[in-house]
């Protein structure tokens, strides 16, 4: 009844001053909420991102100290502390920030604990007090007082938790908190963002490993072939052409037709012979592996040469650098590739071809004087002699740079690291 009457006295000045600061407030967690979903749809990286919203958050409540945990792998593993800290006065909180990065926290320990079990916020006026806060059991003033959490969560799993601690005790602030639970459904958000670009990334590292290792296995298989072809096949056809030859010799001259047949055999197993050279030289040239890339290139463009007509002028700027076989087979096949496109795309009657390398890199510059490869040509995902060029390099750490001027040629640079 004394109450009621309490109620009805106040004054309309004192209601509008209450509706005022209502409105007020509601502002602020407004924009604190705009703030946060502006930076969560960011492409910004997640080490600024999270950060970041751990400061609006101190800012906003006016608590000093915020942290962010990261959920296990298995949740039954608990709580990972992170580097995502924000503390408004450095040092000041050192004991407790080292404190939580040697405390990992089951499901259920401590205030992120019991919120990644809840998956709701939560909130306590003085940690020092708490039976379940271990980490103020572990140095004698670790310099916090309230503290609060909320839990980051896609759909209904708790993938993190953030923290936020005052020195002083604070009752609970139940508007806040229902704040809290909205912000850390969007920071769940940025962390799905990060996951499916974590697996992105992860698969395309597999690919390119998967690339490369099919890559080896085809060297690996015109290595072996072309030496069965050259030593085997090649062999025994200089066998053939020895005992023909000796056959040849005993026939007598009176007998022309055989004769005639035995010189048609002989020029066949001769050409049967260059066949097989040409066909392991094509397969993997031995100057590779017996004189390194330089003389590689050397042949290759005498070769190049002699099928095509178009000239190609060779510059070996290598001096005593020897580059390794792996790598020389990775920029001996790129080459290959930027001649077989000059050949069909680029309309050319000369090349240039230059071989140097600087501090860590090794380049390989090839030149046309043809047509000129468009950008969009360079860009276009679907031109898949180019990718593999370029995820050749790649595994090297290296790249292939591609530049092209309407009418004015193509040049192709090859970079690739030092080992
Ligand atoms: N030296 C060059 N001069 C002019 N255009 C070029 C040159 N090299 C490549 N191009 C252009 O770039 C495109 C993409 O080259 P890419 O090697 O990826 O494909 P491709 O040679 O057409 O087919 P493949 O997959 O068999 O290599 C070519 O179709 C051609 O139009
Ligand atoms: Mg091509």
């Amino acid at each position: 009844m004394e109450q009621k009457t309490k109620i009805k006295k106040k004054s309309p000045a004192r209601k509008i001053q209450e509706t005022n600061d209502r409105l007020k407030a509601e502002i602020k967690y407004s924009r604190l909420i705009k703030t946060i979903a502006v930076a969560s749809n960011e492409t910004r990286a997640i080490e600024e991102t999270l950060p970041f919203c751990i400061r609006q958050v101190c800012e906003f409540a006016g608590w000093p100290l915020g942290h962010m945990y990261l959920t296990a792998e298995h949740p039954s593993e608990g709580l990972i502390p992170t580097k995502f800290w924000y503390v408004e006065e450095p040092g000041q909180f050192d004991t407790f920030q080292k404190v939580t990065h040697e405390t990992s926290l089951e499901a259920g320990v401590g205030l992120p604990g019991r919120v990644l079990v809840s998956g709701e916020p939560a909130w306590i006026i003085d940690v020092t007090k708490d039976p379940n806060f271990p980490r103020a059991k572990l140095a004698r003033d670790i310099g916090v007082k309230a503290g609060f959490a909320f839990p980051i969560l896609i759909g209904t799993k708790v993938v993190g938790v953030m923290e936020f601690f005052s020195p002083k005790a604070v009752e609970p602030d139940p508007q806040m908190l229902a704040i809290m639970a909205q912000i850390g459904t969007q920071l769940g958000r940025v962390l799905e963002r990060k996951q499916a670009q974590d697996e992105s990334e992860h698969s395309q590292d597999q690919l390119r490993k998967l690339y490369h290792r099919l890559e080896q296995v085809r060297e690996e298989e015109r290595t072996r072939t072309a030496r069965e072809v050259h030593d085997h096949l090649g062999q025994v056809l200089t066998t053939i052409k020895l005992e023909l030859s000796l056959l040849s010799n005993k026939l007598l001259d009176n007998n022309p037709a055989v004769k005639k047949s035995a010189k048609q055999l002989l020029e066949m197993s001769d050409d049967a012979i260059q066949t097989v050279k040409k066909i392991s030289m094509d397969l993997r040239p031995p100057i590779l592996d017996d004189l390194g890339i330089g003389e590689a290139i050397v042949w290759q463009t005498m070769e190049f040469t002699r099928r095509t007509g178009i000239q190609c002028k060779f510059e070996d700027d290598l001096g005593d650098f020897e580059l390794d076989l792996e790598r020389s087979i990775t920029l001996f096949r790129i080459f290959q590739e930027t001649l077989t496109n000059i050949v069909r795309h680029a309309k050319a009657t000369e090349v240039c071809v230059t071989l140097y390398h600087n501090d860590g890199t090794v380049t390989l510059k090839v030149q046309d004087n043809g047509c000129g490869i468009s950008s969009r040509q360079v860009s276009n995902v679907r031109s898949l002699g180019l990718l593999g060029m370029r995820e050749r390099a790649m595994v090297w750490g290296g790249n292939v740079l591609i530049r092209g001027i309407p009418n004015g040629g193509t040049t192709v640079n090859i970079n690739i690291q030092k080992g």
